[in-house]
């Protein structure tokens, strides 16, 4: 299956994946896919599948970043394989790595003559991990390297080379090349900045907190039986709370929590009261939850009502 340092020989493909013809087509099959992304995101996401160049999306937490991706590979029909980023993530959990358990196995039962002599160091004795996985896969995939910035520069770097090249190379066996690109789809939370290097390989879309209007369309999406004022109402007071100077201002993900609470609850609207008891789905941060004493939460309540309500 891999050669020595050849190209591997390209496969007409079974199990192709949708492929889209404009941006409406897809933000269409985002939005059957549960997902509402604005013009500028979809505009991204489609340039990614017909030019085949990674996607890198930036923003603060909880605006959409992974669920983006999860969605184009539920749009087009593809296999999402992800890999999650930490600190200290090697090639040996990002690409492959040598089943050591099974080549010991190997050399024993050769050794009692009960197997045959077989390479150690082939295709059956590796690891494959989300990386080497997305560059062999014969079917359509999205490839979704999650919080890259939670890596360690190092890995970026060695990322780069995938990214430019498709392909792998694996000492023992060859050069693994991608008999079709996967759609790659990076996300970063901006914990620190990426390198030039990595962001001139990728497009970029920086997805900011959705409008008014989107965010009550997804609260409605993802939280079912939501009443319609309490989705608007709960959109414009996290909206308040995002103008604030907060250290962990509240994503989309902390809008539909919260409005889901309130939902389980028993509310259709809000009031400061409601507000104040339940505001832990929304801050999580102690300085942040302080910082609504004194009657500001009062304030920012009455604002958001006399924006929305008639
Ligand atoms: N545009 C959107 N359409 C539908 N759901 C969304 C959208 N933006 C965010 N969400 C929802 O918000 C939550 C957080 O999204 P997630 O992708 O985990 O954020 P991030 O990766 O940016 O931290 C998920 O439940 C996701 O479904
Ligand atoms: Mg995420």
């Amino acid at each position: 299956m891999i050669g020595h340092g050849c190209t591997l020989p390209r496969l007409t493909t079974t199990l192709s994946g949708v492929s889209f013809a404009s941006v409406d087509e897809l933000e269409a099959a985002l939005r059957g896919a549960d997902y509402l992304p604005d013009r500028g995101l979809a505009t991204a996401l489609f340039l990614a599948t017909a030019i085949e160049k990674p996607v890198l999306l930036e923003g603060e937490a909880g605006v959409g970043k992974t669920e983006a991706a999860k969605a184009l590979a539920r749009a087009q029909g593809a296999r999402l394989i992800r890999l999650q980023c930490y600190e200290g993530l090697d090639v040996a959990h990002a690409v492959y790595e040598w089943n050591y358990t099974r080549q010991l196995l190997h050399i024993r039962a050769a050794q009692e003559g009960t197997v045959s002599e077989q390479e150690l160091f082939g295709s059956d004795f590796l690891i494959r991990r989300p990386l080497l996985e997305a560059i062999e896969a014969e079917d359509a995939v999205v490839l979704l390297v999650d919080e890259i910035d939670r890596a360690d520069e190092e890995f970026e770097a060695f990322l780069l080379e995938i990214l430019s090249d498709f392909q792998i190379t694996i000492p023992e066996l060859g050069t693994v090349r991608a008999r079709r690109r996967p759609a790659v789809v990076l996300t970063s939370n901006r914990t620190r900045e990426l390198h030039d290097a990595l962001k001139r390989r990728c497009l970029f879309h920086w997805i900011d907190h959705p409008s008014l209007e989107r965010e009550v369309e997804i609260v409605k999406l993802k939280v079912p039986g939501v009443a319609d004022r309490l989705a608007l109402e709960t959109a414009a007071f996290v909206r308040e709370l995002r103008a604030l100077d907060l250290e962990k201002p509240p994503g989309v993900a902390e809008t539909i929590d919260w409005a889901n609470a309130l939902r389980v609850l028993g509310h259709d609207d809000l009031d400061a009261d409601v507000v104040e008891t339940t505001l832990g789905s929304l801050l999580k941060v102690r300085e942040d939850l302080d910082a609504m004493r004194d009657g500001r939460l009062q304030e920012l309540v009455a604002g958001a009502l006399a924006a929305v309500r008639p």
